[in-house]
């Protein structure tokens, strides 16, 4: 997650982009640059500064060597592809062209395998392909924005970019793919950046940009497009000076922003886990806890509760699965009582978002008593969880606000996948192309999140339906049983529904009696090996009465074409990385029902974010 900021106007821009970067710093900080076109009497030229480490630095860099402007592009970095150096921090440059981006660009290496010889690379970044693509297909006789709207074609991913071009001071061009970017409204002048918390003070008027849009910004108006090419006018959302007010942007509630953000939040989270460039899962080194070896390792004992747990449930199939690492699973607030009898070489893994969850502390300090070593995945990095335990791993997926929990459940998974896969390659069982094959599936999630966002108006119109009904069922298998656990958890929290999350076979032990006519039953099956059992479980209730909702994909639908019922088809998936992606309709149905029914959806009754008490 980097921060970006731009401005085209009449005045200096240098130190307003500065401003804008530091109260984008929250977002990433391990280098950053600017880049403007500076007007003195010989004309017009590209100029940028660059430094490693804090904005701060860059403040200083700008000091010794002033360089100014009245259009230019700045970034703030977290490092996804390549070092946190100098060469690797934005702006990057090629030819006449700086670009600026936030996200993963998926096919950089074939893009820059294509251009390798006629261009010369100086960077690791994905970044860098962007202003090559751009400057070659100028130098091919295309005009800037033609360059610039045929580069964006050819990208795969989930990105924001931003760019300015040398003899061009009257274009500043922008687009927007699973990473959010705002517009900012001035007089004579105009702003985009990552929110509106980057334009604070520069413009109370905001346009956020709707996925697959780009736009180009002058001085004094700006033209937005869609991902067809065709001009569009977005609404004009006019923000109050207050943070939180402009952190919600133009989303409802925090919970229906935080589930948009998660192409850019589990990107986040990847670049802290995994080493896009050559497709591999980072070392214990990388990560900072060169200690935590899974092959000294005999048993995983993970252990947390609600959201947590459910993602905790997922990664148990990924450990087994990939790592062949026996697991224990907890609810936290039983293991203690449980007494398990947990080996030295045990290590105990809790999953948190807050970090500060009573019930998992309590068993985390139980397994700290008994001389285990202990880890914790968690979002909030100060948390006293953090402090406790051997091995601190992050989420990175920034402040969850909305109390149902969504954004941190996909990078929970995210980087329990990560960890599994690591956990696999450190004890044989993953060669070097299986890890290849695993961590490129997981780089094409956030491009896979956008897509199954694009859902939503269809899930509006389902969750109507369901909003009807007092009590509903989800059912899965393998890792889809907890998911079916999450999607009911979520139901009840926010919509009031009695919801019941089963292992799709285990319903004719008992449950299905009280199936009856018109009860809703919600199925997570991706075309997987166990795709027909759980088509056979839901043909099993939809003959007794029950409404079928089948969440799959294009394939799951055509083999299931005789269920009767509605679908929800997301995009195809790697067979691991399917949990991740399928949570986000089950996210997007409890919210509309939730707004159907009238719930506080961001306060739902007795909830509070983070429950530090036993
Ligand atoms: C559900 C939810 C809760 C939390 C649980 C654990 O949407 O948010 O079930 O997941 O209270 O909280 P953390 O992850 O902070 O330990």
């Amino acid at each position: 997650m980097c921060g970006i900021i731009g401005i085209i106007g009449d005045k200096p821009v240098t130190q307003r982009l500065l401003g804008g970067l530091k109260r984008l710093e929250y977002r990433g900080y391990d280098s950053a640059g600017i880049a403007v076109i500076e007007t003195d009497a010989t004309g017009a030229k590209l100029s940028r500064r660059r430094a490693e480490g804090k904005i701060h630095n860059l403040e200083e860099r700008l000091k010794q060597s002033p360089v100014d402007g009245i259009l230019g592009i700045a970034h703030t970095r977290w490092a996804t592809h390549g070092q946190a150096n100098e060469t690797n921090a934005h702006p990057h440059f090629a030819g006449r062209v700086a670009v600026v981006h936030n996200g993963i660009i998926e096919n950089f290496m074939a893009l820059r395998a294509e251009l390798q010889e006629k261009r010369e690379f100086v960077t690791q970044t994905d970044t860098e392909v962007v202003a090559h693509l751009i400057d070659d297909a100028m130098k091919s006789g295309l005009s800037a924005q033609e360059a610039f709207t045929k580069t964006l074609k050819r990208l795969e991913g989930a990105f924001a970019i931003c760019v300015i071009i040398d003899g061009i001071d009257e274009h500043l061009f922008v687009a927007r793919r699973g990473s959010p970017l705002a517009i900012g409204i001035g007089e004579g002048e105009n702003f985009v950046g990552s929110d509106a918390i980057a334009l604070n003070t520069l413009s109370n008027d905001i346009i956020y940009l709707e996925e697959g849009d780009w736009a180009v910004l002058k001085t004094d108006n700006i033209q937005i497009f869609n991902a067809d090419d065709k001009p569009v006018t977005r609404e004009t959302v006019r923000v109050s000076g207050s943070m939180a007010a402009a952190e919600k942007g133009n989303y409802r509630h925090f919970m229906l922003k935080e589930i948009n953000e998660q192409a850019e939040t589990v990107s986040h989270t990847l670049t802290h886990y995994v080493d896009a460039f050559h497709m591999r899962v980072k070392s214990p080194e990388q990560l900072q806890v060169p200690e935590l070896d899974f092959s000294a390792v005999q048993r995983l004992s993970l252990m947390a509760c609600g959201t947590a747990f459910y993602a905790a449930s997922v990664a148990k199939y990924w450990f087994e699965q990939l790592a062949k690492l026996p697991v224990d699973l907890d609810i936290a607030s039983e293991l203690r009582y449980r007494q398990p009898v947990l080996a030295k070489d045990t290590l105990a893994l809790a999953v948190s978002q807050s970090g500060e969850t009573a019930d998992t502390l309590a068993a985390l300090r139980h397994c700290q008593k008994l001389g285990l070593k202990t880890a914790a995945l968690i979002n909030v990095s100060t948390s006293t969880m953090a402090r406790i335990v051997d091995f601190s791993l992050p989420l990175n997926a920034g402040p969850e606000i909305g109390v149902a929990s969504t954004k941190a459940f996909t990078s929970q998974l995210t980087a329990l996948l990560a960890l599994a896969i690591s956990a696999g390659v450190q004890r044989g069982h993953i060669s070097p192309k299986a890890e290849h094959e695993l961590v490129t599936a997981l780089t094409q999630v956030p491009r896979q999140i956008t897509q199954a966002l694009a859902l939503e108006p269809q899930i509006e119109e389902l969750a109507l339906e369901l909003s009807k009904s007092r009590n509903a069922f989800y059912l899965g298998r393998g890792v889809h049983y907890p998911l079916a656990m999450e999607g009911a958890l979520k139901l009840k929290e926010i919509s009031y529904i009695q919801a019941e999350g089963y292992a799709a076979g285990e319903l004719k032990h008992g449950p299905i009696a009280l199936i009856e006519e018109g009860i809703p039953v919600i199925g997570i099956a991706p075309l997987d090996a166990l795709f027909d059992k759980t088509i056979s479980n839901l043909e099993e209730v939809a003959t007794r009465g029950a409404k079928i909702l089948l969440i799959t994909d294009a394939q799951g639908a055509k083999k299931a074409e005789n269920l009767k019922g509605e679908r929800l088809i997301c995009p195809p998936t790697h067979l691991h990385t399917a949990p991740i992606i399928y949570a986000i309709p089950i996210q997007l149905l409890a919210y509309h029902t939730a707004i159907h029914l009238g719930t506080d959806v961001d306060q739902p009754r007795n909830l509070a974010k983070s429950v530090t008490v036993e």
